[in-house]
């Protein structure tokens, strides 16, 4: 019989790798990991929280801490991975997000984790994973990887980046037994996003999901194997409509825009790069003079 026509995907005795697990979304999927029977590398920055996560969770699980924006790092992380018998399931789910103008926003910081990190832990693990006879890569993208939106314009950028590799890499090497799937929610109940944004989102009607809901879709999609999985009405409704009639969602969006940019300009994330960037010029005023 054909090896890969007996592909098995399940998760139960399954190694995954998960990166941000200890976020909103990330601890709610390693729960639902734990309880299908997997064996999950935690992987974030800080140890303690890792070690809590894995602690908690039934099961054997392993952390390991790195800075994922780092090369060095990411390295590392893939060596660990080889020494310690590989894993069947990536889940590139680690993220920042920045609700600002254009002209405050911190675009390396976004790409560097939401883009950069994610494909070279796919090229690093690449290899490992298409020796296993059922193997799985989840990159977790957004509805703002579909639709560009005022406010978001780093964060927009990452994922747009993160949608079109998937695609990519899931046309070149993917296979009954090494599936490349897409995994896009939309808003969700997380510390990702800022007061500012909560807020703007009750004020324009926008739904936020609570991770759970989010993480028993992505349990859904790893199920079935579908490539591309989209969260809520009518976010999965727009995706279409952007692709197909962008100058329609311009005009809605556009509608929206003075109440988005309001917020935007006013937002803990503008004060914050503000302080950074003050602090930087601070930094290379004092070394100059
Ligand atoms: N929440 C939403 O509204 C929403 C909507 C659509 C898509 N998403 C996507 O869903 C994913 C998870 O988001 P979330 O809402 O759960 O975010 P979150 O609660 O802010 O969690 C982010 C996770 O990433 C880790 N992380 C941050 N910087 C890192 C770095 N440099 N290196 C390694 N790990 C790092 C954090 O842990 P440490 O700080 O300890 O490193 C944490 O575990 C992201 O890809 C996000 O873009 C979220």
């Amino acid at each position: 019989m054909n090896s890969a026509i007996a592909a098995n995907h399940q998760l139960a005795g399954k190694r995954v790798l998960l990166t941000g697990a200890t976020g909103g979304i990330g601890r709610a999927v390693a729960r639902r990991l734990a309880a299908a029977g997997a064996s999950v590398l935690f992987v974030a920055r800080q140890p303690a929280e890792l070690l809590l996560l894995s602690q908690q969770l039934p099961g054997t699980h392993s952390c390991f801490s790195a800075d994922l924006t780092a090369t060095e790092e990411l390295k590392a992380l893939a060596d660990f991975v080889k020494a310690t018998g590989g894993i069947d399931v990536l889940i590139n789910n680690a993220g920042t997000s920045q609700f600002a103008l254009t002209a405050e926003q911190d675009y390396a910081a976004q790409m560097s984790l939401n883009l950069l990190a994610p494909m070279q832990l796919c090229q690093l693990l690449l290899p490992e994973l298409s020796q296993r006879t059922a193997a799985t890569i989840v990159n977790i993208g957004s509805a703002f990887g579909s639709i560009g939106y005022p406010g978001f314009s780093g964060y927009c950028a990452s994922k747009f980046g993160l949608r079109g590799f998937t695609e990519a890499l899931k046309r070149e090497v993917s296979s009954k037994a090494l599936r490349v799937l897409y995994f896009a929610p939309r808003a969700t109940q997380t510390a990702i996003n800022s007061a500012a944004v909560v807020a703007m989102n009750q004020e324009l009607g926008n739904a936020m999901d609570k991770p759970d809901d989010v993480a028993a879709e992505l349990m859904q999609q790893l199920q079935t194997g579908q490539s591309r999985w989209y969260i809520g009405w009518p976010e999965k409704f727009f995706v279409r409509l952007n692709a197909l009639l962008p100058e329609l969602v311009d005009r809605a969006i556009g509608g929206k825009r003075a109440v988005i940019r309001t917020y935007a300009a006013g937002s803990t994330d503008s004060v914050q790069i503000q302080n950074n960037l003050s602090n930087s010029a601070e930094k290379i005023t004092a070394t100059r003079s």
